[in-house]
């Protein structure tokens, strides 16, 4: 059985961030990351594109079962 989150209905997964742009696109050296860090794949966060746990509250309003990206540095 496939369930199915609310939409927005005009089909757009991005709701607020940086609407005023053609394409929202991020980019880090991965040199500046620290040794964890968690992206947004909601586009809920407050903190975008850094996850502000903010999917929490999306999945629990629709049923959805987004969460983030979470990188890890491997210890040396
Ligand atoms: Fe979007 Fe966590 S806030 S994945």
């Amino acid at each position: 059985q496939i369930r199915r989150g609310k939409c927005s209905g005009n089909g757009q997964v991005n709701q607020s961030v940086e609407k005023d742009k053609a394409k929202v696109v991020h980019a880090f050296d991965i040199e500046d990351l620290g040794d964890k860090e968690a992206f947004c794949r909601c586009w809920r966060s407050k903190t975008f594109p850094k996850c502000d746990g903010s999917h929490v509250g999306h999945n629990k309003a629709t049923g959805d079962n987004v969460g983030p990206l979470c990188l890890s540095r491997k210890s040396a």
